[in-house]
């Protein structure tokens, strides 16, 4: 009989990337994935640490599934439930403690013994089984082949864990040290997910350009730049991109791949967390400010219409007011198309937490604003930029309105459009009409694309 599976993801897409091969590793014990935790047979909430409050979040949502447990279990059934990643990893005892009616608690690099783990928490006797070894080598070695999904995009792990050190960040203690899966397991799933029907491949790491994997004959290890001209070579591939990434590791021949690669989108996320060398040497980034733009500048040379995306925190222990600007004057002088800004917060057990000089949340509040407003602007004004040009549009999904498709435009911007529902998982080019605040709309470039529609009715992609 088939058992409901219910997997609520939190953070990051390597998150995502893992709730899939969960999914993968549980159905030959009967799982299949549903879409609500209500009376599903087991519930696994895989969880985010980067910032505040993710405990807490797991442990009220916790309480919530406790009740639906409960409900089953008048019922004569049962629920399994586990906690995985990176707050399963942190804080695994706590979970245990706090909440003993999880079944099972695992980390990011255990969850290959996901099938052991539900057997032994069914001889637990109501005792929470919890794992969080780090052994990232045997994870990649027992997964299965991942399955086969329909969508046109797919995520790609091959990079895990970081040794970097971010003063701020929780990373390297819930991943665990740096971890490059070999080059052959890498292009062996890349070709698998094409043949499953992916155009688009999206290479993950928590610091994906220091990607040093040992090479498919034996021979010297191969980088980055090496890797994506490999994946260039396989049938079907149209787009690649990578995330994330650390300026550091930006070597020449990764920027040089830029320069090569046609199908390697035109779009880097690039964090830099600050703008001034103060804040950045004291976040142990290991880079100053001009260094970052040296790297831009050389991208911009390889691949002139490359866009960039980044990271920001603000108000990390000891930020002043001058350095703030200095962050407000580094995102002017890059020009971003998007970014995401964060104000700090202390995660136990990282060097920043325990600074003395803390600065005020108020403070904080009004940095990420002016920040915010900033880097909405200039997202704007990207996005405007858009409208008239034609570009590339990968159709993923359907819109709200009948006969829309949404779709990503290189620079991972939605676009909305009227298009024939056999264009969907295609590659088409697109006229753009408008470019809002968070998507664009716009009209098939060729009509011969759109049959027996001459009239695009924009004004109805535009209500989207
Ligand atoms: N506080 C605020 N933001 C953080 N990030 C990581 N750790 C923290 C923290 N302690 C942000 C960084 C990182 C992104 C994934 O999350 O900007 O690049
Ligand atoms: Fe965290 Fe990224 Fe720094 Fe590693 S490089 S410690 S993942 S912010």
């Amino acid at each position: 009989m088939t058992k409901r599976l219910f997997i609520k993801t939190y953070g990051c897409q390597m998150n995502v990337y893992d709730s899939e091969r969960m999914a993968d590793i549980l159905a030959p014990l009967g799982y299949a994935e549903t879409a609500s935790p209500d009376d599903a047979d087991m519930v696994i909430l895989n969880t985010c640490h980067i910032r505040e409050k993710a405990a807490e979040k797991v442990f009220s949502e916790l309480g919530r599934i406790r009740k639906l447990k409960e409900r089953r279990k008048a019922d004569g059934n049962d629920m399994v439930i586990g906690v995985a990643g990176c707050v399963a990893q942190a804080e695994g005892d706590e979970i245990a403690r706090r909440a003993p009616y999880v079944d099972i608690v695992f980390g990011p690099q255990s969850y290959q013994h996901l099938p052991e783990m539900v057997a032994r928490a069914a001889r637990a006797n109501g005792q929470t089984v919890l794992e969080t070894d780090f052994d990232v080598e045997d994870k990649f070695d027992k997964l299965p082949e991942t399955s086969a999904k329909n969508g046109p995009t797919a995520f790609l792990t091959i990079q895990e864990g970081c040794d970097k050190f971010c003063a701020f960040c929780v990373v390297p203690y819930t991943r665990g040290a740096e971890f490059s899966r070999p080059a052959a397991d890498i292009l062996a799933e890349a070709r698998r997910l094409m043949a499953n029907g992916a155009v688009e491949i999206t290479l993950l790491g928590q610091n994906v350009n220091a990607w040093h994997g040992a090479a498919p004959d034996g021979g010297a290890e191969w980088a980055l730049g090496r890797l994506i001209r490999e994946l260039a070579e396989i049938d079907r591939l149209a787009r690649i991109r990578y995330t994330t990434s650390h300026p550091l590791e930006m070597t020449a021949d990764l920027i040089a791949a830029h320069a090569e690669v046609p199908t390697l989108m035109p779009y880097l996320h690039l964090p830099v967390q600050s703008g001034a060398d103060r804040i950045l040497h004291a976040m142990n980034r290991r880079h100053d400010r001009d260094t970052y733009f040296r790297i831009v500048d050389k991208l911009r040379d390889a691949r002139p219409d490359i866009a960039l995306s980044s990271d920001f925190i603000v108000g990390f222990p000891g930020e002043t007011d001058r350095d703030f600007a200095d962050t407000l004057n580094l995102v002017t002088r890059v020009t971003y198309a998007q970014a995401y800004s964060f104000k700090y917060s202390p995660r136990p057990g990282t060097p920043a937490a325990v600074e003395t000089v803390q600065v005020d949340e108020a403070v904080k509040d009004e940095r990420l604003q002016s920040l915010q407003a900033l880097i909405n602007a200039q997202q704007a004004a990207f996005n405007a930029d858009m409208s008239g040009r034609t570009m590339p549009v990968l159709l993923e999904r359907p819109g709200r309105h009948a006969g829309q498709l949404i779709g990503r435009s290189p620079y991972m911007q939605a676009v909305h459009l009227l298009a024939p529902e056999s264009l969907r998982n295609q590659i088409a080019d697109v006229t753009i009409e408008q470019g809002g605040a968070n998507s664009l709309s716009g009209r098939l470039a060729r009509e011969d694309d759109m049959p027996g529609k001459p009239d695009t009715g924009t004004d109805e992609v535009h209500a989207a």
